[in-house]
């Protein structure tokens, strides 16, 4: 039986090469996506170039949190234990926008889908499975700023929405290592390089030739998700942040902060309804009593 992969956001960008990767190297993959005309024509070029590939698509929308305890379920059902976890898809929502369950769309997107995602998920891991959360460097430029999340008078800027959804991304991956450190599931994220994927902003697209020697293509930006997939460098390796070389770095001093990750923990278990994995972390509660 071939080793299971989940992953998110693989129409575009980095999550496509990902998922071509990952078939690979032998592994079947379960593609969620929201847009499954898209996914069902990445599945074809995958299995083109990956002849057999046992690649499927599972209908997941990250903005909704209904459409993620779907997926969830759907994939519980159909799936055997998962081995891989990649939390990789992700938008900049230009202008304020909010998902249908009320809350900052860059944010729902990019956190609170993938936090309830893998709360679901969490009993399906396998001993010794890995989970990669996609962040960026930007985390280090964010501002935990909670009450924004569901604020809808908020002054709004996008690079601010990325950064916090991002920060909260490295936060929440800390956290959920020390909580799975005695599974044997490890957790990690990282930074894929700045890449000419469809997520830079629209100035950049335009200007995109003139940029590209400074931007890496999508084949090299998914090289540090696909070395913390694959990589027997990183067995057991959790709980840190790796840079688009696939080299462990310090995160920011906020995403350190352990208090801080327990409250966004608290906050997102209770946005999106008590995910079944708000177990409780033995280190946070000595470091916030
Ligand atoms: N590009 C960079 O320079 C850069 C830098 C740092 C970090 N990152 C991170 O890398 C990851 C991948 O980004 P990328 O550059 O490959 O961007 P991309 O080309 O825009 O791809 C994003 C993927 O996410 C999917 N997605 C968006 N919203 C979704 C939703 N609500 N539900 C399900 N899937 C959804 C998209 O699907 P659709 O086809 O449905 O839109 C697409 O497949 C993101 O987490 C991003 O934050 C990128």
């Amino acid at each position: 039986m071939t080793r299971l992969a989940v992953i998110t956001g693989t129409t575009h960008g980095i999550g496509r090469v990902t998922s071509r990767e990952l078939a690979r190297a032998g592994m079947t993959v379960v593609m969620l996506c929201r847009n499954m005309e898209a996914a069902r024509e990445v599945r074809r070029d995958i299995q083109t170039a990956v002849p057999s590939a046992p690649v499927h698509v599972v209908h997941c929308d990250l903005a909704s949190l209904t459409s993620v305890r779907t997926a969830a379920s759907e994939v519980s059902r159909r799936f055997g234990p998962i081995a891989l976890l990649v939390n990789n898809a992700g938008i900049v929502s230009t202008r304020r926008r909010f998902s249908t369950d009320g809350f900052e769309l860059t944010f729902a997107t990019n956190q609170l889908g993938p936090f309830l995602l893998t709360g679901l998920l969490r009993d399906r891991m396998a001993p010794g499975s890995r989970i990669v959360n996609v962040a960026s460097r930007i985390h280090a430029r964010g501002r935990l700023d909670l009450a924004g999340v569901t604020d809808v008078a908020a002054p709004y800027r996008s690079f601010r929405a990325y950064a916090r959804s991002k920060l909260a991304n490295v936060m929440w991956s800390f956290a959920l290592a020390r909580r799975l450190a005695g599974d044997g599931v490890t957790v990690n994220c990282l930074h894929p390089g700045v890449v000419a994927s469809n997520l830079l902003p629209r100035w950049l697209q335009v200007v995109k030739p003139l940029v590209t020697p400074v931007t890496f293509d999508n084949e090299r930006g998914a090289r540090t998700t696909l070395h913390l997939a694959l990589s027997d460098s990183v067995e057991g390796v959790t709980g840190l942040y790796f840079d688009e070389h696939g080299i462990a770095q310090p995160a920011s001093a906020t995403a350190n902060d352990v208090a801080l990750q327990e409250r966004l923990w608290e906050q997102c278990a209770r946005w999106t309804g008590g995910a079944p994995s708000t177990v409780t972390d033995p280190v946070a509660s000595v470091a916030t009593a």
